[in-house]
């Protein structure tokens, strides 16, 4: 690939790269649902600068530049949310959101005792349900977003590895 992307943990530096990048990753799920009002879209740089210091988040990095990001906390329930994955267009396909996903669900269970992961994606967004679907993500059950769209819901046990993730 002659490329070295590399994943660990955010820090508060990072918030306005994650913030732009966030902006930029989610215009095709907005132009895909008609909707640029979906939660990625709105939400502001001083929730993403919360998150950081509240939740587990990770961004993937070429050089200086954040080129993919994904958080995730704890519920009441006890299931770790995981959400917001996302990878700058330039770069996707080559592997970095599943790398993504596979530390944040590393890190829920190891550092926060995760025993369930849980994720939403669009009813129409193929591309992520295959990625969930691959690492081992059933779906469970449907939502609807503050924005109205319909969501599926899905969730894995933790240690739960698909062959070929
Ligand atoms: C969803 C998202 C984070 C996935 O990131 P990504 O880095 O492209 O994910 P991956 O590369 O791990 O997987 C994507 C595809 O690349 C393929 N792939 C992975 N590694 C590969 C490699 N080395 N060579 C070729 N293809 C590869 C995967 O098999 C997968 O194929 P599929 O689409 O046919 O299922 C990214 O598309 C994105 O930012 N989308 C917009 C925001 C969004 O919708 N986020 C999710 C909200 S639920």
């Amino acid at each position: 690939m002659g490329m070295s992307v590399t994943i660990s943990v955010a820090t508060e530096q990072d918030a306005e790269q994650i913030f732009r990048l966030q902006y930029l990753c989610f215009q095709s799920e907005a132009a895909l649902y008609g909707n640029y009002r979906i939660a990625p879209l709105v939400q502001t740089l001083d929730s993403v600068r919360q998150e950081l210091v509240s939740d587990c988040v990770f961004v993937a990095r070429l050089g200086d530049e954040v080129v993919g990001s994904v958080r995730g906390s704890i519920t009441e329930d006890g299931a770790a949310a995981i959400g917001k994955l996302c990878v700058h267009p330039r770069l996707q396909g080559h592997g970095i959101g599943a790398r993504l996903l596979r530390a944040a669900e590393s890190a829920l269970a190891e550092e926060r005792g995760a025993k369930r992961f849980r994720l939403i994606a669009g009813h129409r967004s193929e591309g992520n349900l295959r990625l969930y679907r691959r690492v081992g993500y059933e779906a469970v059950g449907t939502s609807q977003g503050t924005d109205g769209v319909p969501m599926i819901v899905l969730e894995k046990a933790a240690g739960t590895y698909a062959a070929t993730a």
